[in-house]
């Protein structure tokens, strides 16, 4: 078996940020609700770049950290789940923009824990020897699906893209990956899609296609208790896989979907929250996009010493969730 590691990280973020104080100008909100509820105190706002555009933007600061070129990858796994479209994927759009002619490209869905899933995919792919370059991306646009009049919504979710080069290596990078569904969930967190309709359909009036209602539906209530469940068992399931104690992790990136969260997490794990790399207060609520933009600020930061571990754990919709340590 091939040794894996993550030798390159970069993030980007559109430019316009929107603060809580702004969308108190459009809903019935205030800072102090914002703040205390969610932690988040600003968030980035896609002003007409896709979630490939902000995709291409990550995925090249990334090959610039990892030193190669673009022709040098094997595959593109873009973790989404607001595509540009149906067809192309995410993933192809990406190839054309940067010129990865050598790639085989698709996306993967599993909303907030779509980047944790592409490293467990990237993984086993250079593992078996498949391959031995592969970018991952997790890119979102969530703007576009908010339903900007739910201010139990609208005030989460935002905008951004973080990338990771995978390569075969001397040394073992990634330690241990984990992750895990119940679909039997699902409902607590939706964006409906394209219904079923066409010439042989019985259909009553209105439009073939009603995209209206393709907009975040959530039950927050619920998400949270099975958010820090989760995130205690996929640690736990982290740490027995790879061996290691709590001890040895120097962070934890949790998914930044609510400070609320993550502190109760680290209440119940019975750590410290200084080991938790946070940055929602400046980006929100970035789905696939979040772990991706935390590992790269946290790679950036200084923070980090050759040998330390770093425990990455997430959850989403689907509902999804997992988790992967690497040792930088
Ligand atoms: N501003 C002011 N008041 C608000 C707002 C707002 N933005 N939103 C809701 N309220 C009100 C509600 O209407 C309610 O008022 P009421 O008591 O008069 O009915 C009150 O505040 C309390 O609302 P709750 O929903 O009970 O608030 P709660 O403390 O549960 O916080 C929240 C809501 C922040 C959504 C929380 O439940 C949460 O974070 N859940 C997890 C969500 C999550 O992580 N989602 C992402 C999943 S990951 C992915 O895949 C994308």
């Amino acid at each position: 078996m091939n040794k894996v590691q993550i030798i390159g990280t970069g993030h980007y973020v559109p430019e316009k940020i929107v603060t809580n104080d702004d969308l108190t100008k459009i809903i019935d909100t205030s800072d102090e609700w914002i703040s205390t509820r969610t932690g988040i105190k600003e968030r980035r706002i896609s002003e007409g770049e896709n979630t490939s555009d902000l995709a291409t933007k990550a995925a090249l600061k990334a090959i610039e950290d990892a030193e190669i070129s673009p022709e040098d990858v094997d595959f593109i796994v873009v973790a989404t789940y607001t595509p540009d479209a149906f067809i192309p994927n995410t993933a192809c759009i990406v190839q054309a923009n940067i010129g990865a002619v050598n790639a085989t490209c698709f996306d993967v869905s599993a909303a907030c824990t779509g980047f944790i899933y592409g490293l467990d995919i990237a993984t086993q792919f250079i593992k078996t020897g498949r391959a031995k370059c592969i970018l991952v991306i997790g890119a979102e646009t969530q703007s576009k699906v908010v339903n900007w009049e739910d201010r139990g919504t609208c005030v989460l979710f935002a905008d951004g893209a973080g990338a990771a080069v995978v390569t075969s290596g001397e040394k073992e990078g990634i330690l241990a990956c984990y992750s895990g569904s119940d679909g039997t969930k699902g409902w607590t967190l939706t964006v409906d899609g394209v219904p079923v309709r066409n010439p042989f359909t019985e259909r009553k009036s209105g439009p073939m296609y009603d995209l209206n209602n393709s907009t975040i539906k959530m039950d927050g209530k619920e998400i949270f208790k099975f958010a820090v469940g989760i995130m205690i068992k996929s640690v736990d399931e982290l740490l027995k896989i790879s061996g290691l104690n709590i001890e040895d992790i120097k962070y934890v990136i949790p998914h930044q979907a609510n400070y609320r969260i993550i502190e109760s997490t680290a209440k119940r794990l019975g750590v410290d929250i200084g080991k938790f790399f946070i940055n929602i207060d400046k980006y929100g609520n970035t789905s696939a996009a979040s772990v991706a933009i935390a590992l790269d600020e946290l790679c950036k930061s200084g923070k980090l010493e050759k040998g330390d571990k770093v425990l990455m754990v997430g959850f989403g919709g689907g509902l999804t969730y997992g988790g992967v340590i690497i040792e930088w």
